[in-house]
């Protein structure tokens, strides 16, 4: 659908670009647009991470790849001299990831790898931190893919999935029209702990926004 000047409107952008896996023109426009939209609920749920000089971070799903640019300055705020990863199944969003984060790649501080949460190219125990931000909803799977994640976090390591809606009873109309439109998994607080803890984590709690329908999900490796 256009505006009245021409362009196109965030939903029509976002239905074209395909949220589960960005693609062409609108994908990149949804891409960049998601790098500051969803910056409010990454930085809070960033918050809730403990960081320390040198580690080993991955995004999954890492899309516009801003994610991946506040893991960086987390890990340089903590000491720096860290590592961060991004992985996502769309080319789109590692085209876009890459651009948004060259200087970081070309000083080895960075990489970015198109794959599927289904099969992480990374050995075992790989990361001290990986996170996830508005890609859950799309994974196949949840379980399966739960139990990769929790492959390649180090024993005692951290995964933090985040997500802007959780399944509460007063969710409004709009919110669960969009859970239908994209066949979304939004889970209780309470299921996302018990899949975090059936897929290998040793602890898992989910953190709550006052106010907000924002989840931040931490499991102990
Ligand atoms: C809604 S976008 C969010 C992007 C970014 N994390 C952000 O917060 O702006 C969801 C991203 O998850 C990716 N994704 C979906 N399914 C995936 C899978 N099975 N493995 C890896 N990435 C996946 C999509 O390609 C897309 O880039």
């Amino acid at each position: 659908m256009a505006d009245t000047d021409g362009t196109m409107d965030e939903l029509a952008v976002t239905q074209a670009g395909n949220p589960g896996n960005p693609h062409g023109e609108f994908g990149e426009q949804m891409l960049e647009r998601m790098n500051r939209s969803h910056a409010e609920v990454t930085n809070w749920a960033l918050d809730q991470l403990e960081f320390k000089a040198g580690d080993r971070a991955l995004d999954i799903g890492c899309g516009g790849g801003a994610t991946m640019g506040r893991l960086a300055s987390c890990i340089e705020a903590a000491g720096g001299m860290g590592h961060v990863s991004g992985v996502d199944i769309s080319t789109v969003s590692c085209e876009t990831s890459r651009r948004n984060n060259e200087e970081a790649i070309r000083a080895g501080r960075m990489d970015v790898t198109q794959a599927s949460v289904e099969s992480l190219p990374f050995a075992d125990g790989s990361f001290d931190i990986v996170t996830t931000v508005e890609s859950f909803y799309f994974w196949p799977d949840p379980e399966r893919c739960l139990a990769e994640v929790a492959r390649v976090v180090r024993p005692g390591g951290r995964f933090l999935l985040v997500a802007d809606v959780y399944r509460r009873p007063d969710l409004a109309e709009d919110v669960l029209q969009n859970i239908e439109r994209y066949d979304l998994t939004v889970l209780t607080p309470e299921e996302y702990e018990q899949l975090l803890r059936e897929a290998g984590f040793s602890a898992a709690k989910a953190h709550l926004k006052d106010g907000t329908t924002w989840i931040a999900v931490e499991g102990v490796r």
